[in-house]
């Protein structure tokens, strides 16, 4: 099994007519599209060469947004004139693979998709020497008028949780969209500095970055703000000190858990979290790290390379597992974004 080859395949028969990605075909709450999971999916896409498919995601993507410009629109104009926003006046995280916002329950006030979505879409313009559409600068546009609103405001972070905390990973996502934006507009955002600032100010705890401000704890998503986001330099020693603590609290057994306090699936080992570190040391010449965490991604792969969301076989707190097995099924697998992160990690090898 050439698990490369294997992860393009589950990417591309997981990418619906309209060029939504669907973030896991048999785990029936992922049977939906994220911009999160979608921009990091669609630049693996990009990162293989497999330049249409990252096309067709983006077009979604500005198809979607411009669809939504009154719901922009409005959002911006609350927080002009300091009226305050109900959860459902946002836009929405997850998409049907209709293409419509899904339409239920869930936390759906997330910055960091759009700001990922703008980031990965200007590495597609670069990789596919594409101009973008104007639906697609249109989209630009309003997302970074929806971000330069809204960024300094709680809302749900990249594991949908926490609602009323502003998220270290959340800014850094949002300032890559911004400065991206800026790069292919030749424009600057007060914003981007506002959340450096933000950022070095008052989410930094015992010299390494922290999952919000007070939490006192890594997140291994931290792992972003220096790949690929390069809202610090990756070799800072903050960075090293984080990294060395998401090693320390969050890596025991091989693959990497998300937060110490995680009880979802009683909080496994993530493969896409595991890549994302490859990512990392690959991207500062530590090869030999990187390749220790392939080497555990490989081995979880099931027999047809199928890689899961996360793999419960150490989890941080096993009396969560069964709980949400009984409540939402086995954990997700294959999931989209783990074999996207396995091929961007793997093309730094
Ligand atoms: C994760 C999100 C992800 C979603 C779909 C959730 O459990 O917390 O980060 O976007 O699954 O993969």
């Amino acid at each position: 099994m050439n698990l490369r080859e294997r992860s393009i395949d589950v990417v591309l028969d997981n990418q619906t007519s309209n060029g939504a990605f669907i973030a896991s075909p048999n785990f029936p709450t992922y049977r939906y599209s994220w911009f999160r999971d979608g921009a990091f999916i669609a630049y693996s896409m990009d990162v293989v060469g497999e330049h249409d498919s990252s096309g067709r995601f983006h077009e979604w993507v500005a198809t979607r947004i411009c669809a939504m410009e009154s719901t922009v629109e409005s959002v911006i104009e609350a927080v002009r004139t300091g009226r305050p926003l109900g959860p459902d006046e946002f836009l929405h995280t997850r998409y049907a693979p209709s293409g419509e916002p899904a339409d239920e329950d869930w936390p759906n006030h997330q910055l960091d998709g759009f700001g990922t979505w703008l980031w990965a879409f200007e590495q597609h313009l670069a990789m596919s020497e594409r101009a973008p559409t104007p639906s697609q600068s249109q989209a630009m546009k309003l997302i970074v008028e929806y971000l330069e609103a809204l960024w300094d405001q709680p809302c749900y972070d990249c594991w949908e949780e926490h609602g009323d905390k502003v998220h270290t990973y959340t800014l850094s996502a949002v300032q890559a969209g911004l400065r991206a934006f800026g790069r292919l507009t030749n424009s600057t955002s007060s914003v981007v500095d506002a959340i450096a600032e933000h950022i070095e100010g008052s989410l930094i705890e015992d010299g390494r970055y922290v999952k919000f401000a007070g939490a006192g704890m890594v997140d291994a998503s931290l792992v972003g703000l220096a790949v690929p986001y390069a809202s610090v330099e990756p070799s800072s020693p903050v960075v090293r000190r984080t990294i060395e603590e998401i090693e320390a609290e969050l890596r025991a057994t091989g693959g990497v858990h998300r937060f110490r306090t995680d009880t979802y699936y009683g909080g496994g080992e993530w493969v896409l979290l595991t890549c994302w570190l490859a990512w990392y040391y690959y991207s500062v010449g530590q090869t030999k790290l990187g390749d220790e965490c392939m080497a555990w991604v490989e081995a979880q792969a099931t027999d047809t390379g199928d890689l899961p969301e996360q793999v419960v076989a150490n989890p941080l707190d096993p009396e969560f597992v069964q709980p949400w097995r009984d409540r939402w099924g086995p954990e997700a697998n294959p999931l989209v974004w783990s074999h996207a992160m396995y091929l961007i990690a793997d093309s730094m090898r």
